[in-house]
Order: structure tokens, then sequence, then C-alpha cells
């Protein structure tokens, strides 16, 4: 099959360009949106990441260019809109699970960088400041752990936490057997808020979901809150967490991803000028960690991400449908 692959960095390249299977790849830098889509005439599918927009707007293009297969090189598909795929007859696949222990790891990296500052020590040393005055933190063990979706990801957190020797709590619709085996108390989300000393989401981002922590939240929140996004940017208000570090309720936030972030993670901004306030405003706090949706970025995912996703390439080019459909 034509395969153009958008949103591709270099690591997309090694993957999948000596992949021996047959397919033509075409590799475009930019994002898939409304005003690239162009750039697909001839392709059979379209392989897109995180920050590609799949609107409406774009799948009447696609199908218009007889370009029938979506494939996403990631789990979440809170950009593509599935009801006009279908209305268009575009299939859309995914990667349903590369690595829960990639991004479970890199949120409890996060976890332990914040409460032991580490960030901040990193940065002491390099100027011979060996002082450790205001680096203090806190034991991990013994702390109440809130998990907020106990999927993959969640039970690998749950289980890594467990280890820690922390209490775990945990919200999802759907209890999750591993997280029950672990010891972990299901409850209402209000009360997993104002129980959590330390807070992980690990859920989808769905309308359900959408600023799930949100002014009204701050409310619930034990003072002092750890909270740690490593899910989508969309579950917290932005603004919203912003108020919670200035009132102090929320004591520490490590995000491995913002709601604003298309167009800004996975670029270069170093010689520019940052236009969005709210992302320099946390990137001042002392007690704010943020990378740029790193938490998958591993040897072990990007190889099963490059797999799975050629795996729904074949399948689609052998069979019309693929196993990893949405
Ligand atoms: P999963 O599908 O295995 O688990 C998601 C869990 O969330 C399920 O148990 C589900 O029941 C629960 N859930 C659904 N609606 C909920 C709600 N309203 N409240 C609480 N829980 C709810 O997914 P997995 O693999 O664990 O991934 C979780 C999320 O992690 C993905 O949706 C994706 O957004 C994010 N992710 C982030 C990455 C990164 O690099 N930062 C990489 C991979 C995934």
């Amino acid at each position: 099959m034509n395969v153009t692959v958008f949103s591709a960095k270099n690591y997309d390249r090694h993957s999948f360009a000596n992949s021996g299977r047959g397919h033509e790849f075409t590799f475009i830098e930019d994002r898939l949106r409304p005003e690239t889509v162009a750039l697909v005439a001839q392709s059979d599918a379209v392989c897109v990441f995180v920050h590609d927009i799949v609107n409406e707007e774009v799948l009447k293009v696609l199908a218009e260019n007889n370009c029938r297969l979506v494939a996403l090189r990631c789990a979440g598909f809170n950009n593509v809109d599935l009801d006009a795929a279908k209305q268009y007859g575009i299939t859309v696949a995914r990667v349903p699970a590369y690595s829960p222990y990639a991004v479970a790891e890199f949120a409890v990296g996060l976890l332990l960088s914040l409460n032991r500052k580490i960030h901040r020590a990193y940065y002491r040393i390099r100027e011979y400041d060996y002082s450790i005055d205001g680096l203090e933190g806190f034991d991990v063990h013994g702390k109440t752990v809130g998990i907020i979706g106990t999927g993959k990801i969640g039970c690998v957190f749950g289980t890594i936490m467990k280890g820690f020797g922390c209490k775990l709590l945990a919200y999802d619709p759907y209890p999750n057997e591993t997280m029950l085996n672990l010891g972990a108390q299901y409850m209402p989300l209000e009360e997993l808020l104002a129980r959590s000393e330390i807070i992980s989401l690990h859920c989808p981002l769905t309308p359900d979901t959408y600023h799930l922590i949100d002014s009204n939240s701050l409310q619930d929140l034990k003072k002092g809150v750890m909270i740690i996004n490593t899910s989508r940017g969309g579950l917290i208000d932005a603004d919203a967490a912003i108020k919670g570090i200035k009132e102090r309720t929320i004591g520490a936030l490590g995000l491995d991803v913002y709601e604003e972030e298309e167009g800004i993670f996975f670029e270069d901004y170093s010689e520019g000028i940052m236009e969005d306030d709210r992302l320099s405003r946390l990137t001042s706090f002392p007690n704010v960690l943020i990378t740029s949706h790193q938490a998958f970025f591993t040897r072990e995912a990007l190889a099963n991400i490059a797999e799975i996703t050629l795996h729904n390439l074949d399948q689609y080019e052998q069979s019309g449908t693929c196993e990893y459909s949405l």
C-alpha cells in the first residue's frame, strides 16, 4: 500500500522505511490537518500520531482521494472523528497497547523527581552549588495514592506504587481484578480526590473526562496534593491548575501532557517566543515539572508501535479489515 506518514520523526523513518513488508512510505514532518490533507494524493492509507487532526473536514478529503485507512501510531483516539470516518467508509485502526510499562514508569519518574526535587538538584550541581536547602521531599512509602483510570497503564502504575508501600485508591467505571488483588479500594471520584496525597491520571480523554480536574474539583483536593498527568492534557483545566498551585492546594504537578500541546510539544521553540502564556506560567513554578509527551518513548514501545501498525496495514491490505479497528 502507499502510506503517507504524518508527524514523521527520525525514529518513525527508522521504524517503517526498512520494514520489508512491501508498503511504500512517504514521510511528512507536518501534522495531518485541513491545511495539509491535500498532500495525501495517491495514498491508500495515512499513518498519524497524537497531534494530527483527523476531523470531518480532513476525512472528507481523504475519502475523495480514495484513502481508506487511518492507521494511528498510538492508543488514544480523541483526535479522530469516528462518526465521520464511519460515514465516509474509512477504517480507523490503532495500536491498543504497546508498552504500559513505558508510561507507568515515566509517571513514577515524574513523581519521584518532583518529590525529591531531582530536576532542581541537577541545575544546582551544574552551578557547583552543593547545598541541599529547599530540596526536602517526603517518604513515598505509606502515602495514599489515587489512580484515576485503572486500565493497562493504571494497573502497572498501581503495581509499582504498591511496591513502594503505598495505599491505593482507585476510580474507574470498570473496576479491575488486578487492582483489587493489589488491595486497591474503588470509590467515587470526589472521595478519591479528598483522600489522596498523590493522584495519577490514567483514563482516556472523552467528553466525560474533559477537565476532570477543574476549579470545582480544587475544593475537593487534599491540601498539598501531588498530581501527575501522563494521559491527555484535556483532563486538567490548565487555568484551574495554575489557581490550585497559587493557592497551595496543589503541592506539586507533573505533566507529560498539556491541553494546548498540539503544535508546541515535539517542536523546538528555544529560539522563538513562547506565545502560550498559560504554559509559560506553569513552566515558571518550581513545583511543576513538564515534559513534552515523552512517556511512551522507549525502545520497546517504538518497536511495538511499528510492529502493530505494520500488522494493521498488512491486514487491511489482505482483507479490508483490521483486528484493531475502532
Ligand atoms: P486502557 O483503555 O487500558 O485504560 C483506560 C481505563 O480508563 C479503563 O479502565 C477505563 O475503564 C477507564 N476509564 C474510562 N472512562 C473513565 C472515566 N470517566 N473515569 C475514570 N476512568 C475511566 O488505556 P491505557 O493503555 O491504560 O491508556 C490510558 C491513557 O494513557 C490513554 O487513553 C492515553 O490517553 C494515555 N497515554 C499516554 C501516553 C503518553 O505518552 N503520555 C502514551 C500512551 C497512552
